[in-house]
């Protein structure tokens, strides 16, 4: 009989033009390497249900609470049908950003009050159901920390831009400024990347944070 694995789950975070995404299946292919099971997902999105919200948070003018109740409506089914059910599996869950995005965008960037983004976080998250008891969060959260200034250029040479990708510098510094509050409220569920080099360098100081946690040899 083969050993019960116990789940993993990392998440993906930074500002947009950061560069993270590159990296999610660099290693989601080397966990199955060591025979791991791996679900690559994201958020918003996930599920039919919350990639439906996706497009209309991407999309869409809203106020800043809307975007924070749709983001966490979207998170609580994607956790609901994928992420808890893989982790009970034993399976590794890659997810491209999870609630620290709304830390950093919704908080950070549009100004919304994180008091309420805690709330709605211990509710959402909560495991068993449970707003008392312990809240679901990654194991590991790799944050991509580029200069705002930086990742604009990289995102100007990209694709057509969605309604957070168009937002000009400064909302883009609010951003990263929440991510290293996040960051400092929580460091030992942190590694801090610096996403100012070549993808191979990025690579691999993804490689070497994943080993110092022990989750990959
Ligand atoms: P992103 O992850 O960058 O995907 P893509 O590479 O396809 O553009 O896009 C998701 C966007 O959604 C990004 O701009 C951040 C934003 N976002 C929030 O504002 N709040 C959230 O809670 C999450 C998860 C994402």
């Amino acid at each position: 009989m083969t050993r019960r694995m116990t789940g993993l789950f990392i998440s993906f975070e930074g500002i947009d033009g950061a560069g993270k995404s590159t990296h999610i299946e660099t290693l989601a292919q080397a966990f199955r390497a060591q025979g791991r099971a791996v679900l690559l997902t994201r958020e918003p999105g996930g599920t039919p249900l919350a990639e439906v919200l996706r497009t209309l948070v991407l999309n869409e003018a809203m106020d800043a609470m809307t975007e924070a109740l749709l983001v966490f409506a979207a998170r609580r089914d994607h956790l609901k049908q994928k992420i808890e059910p893989a982790l009970s599996r034993g399976e590794v869950v890659l997810s491209d950003r999870f609630t620290d995005a709304t830390f950093a965008y919704q908080g950070g960037g549009r100004g919304f009050d994180s008091a309420v983004l805690s709330t709605l976080e211990r509710w959402v998250q909560a495991i068993d159901n449970d707003a008392k008891t312990a809240i679901r969060q990654p194991d590991l959260t790799l944050w991509f920390d580029l200069a705002p200034a930086l990742a604009a250029e990289r995102l100007a040479d990209a694709r057509v831009p969605d309604k957070f990708e168009s937002q000009p510098v400064e909302f883009f510094s609010r951003v990263a400024k929440a991510y290293g509050q996040r960051m400092a409220e929580q460091p030992e569920r942190f590694a801090r990347i610096d996403a100012d080099n070549s993808r191979e360098v990025v690579g691999q100081a993804v490689m070497r944070a994943l080993q110092q946690k022990g989750y990959l040899t």
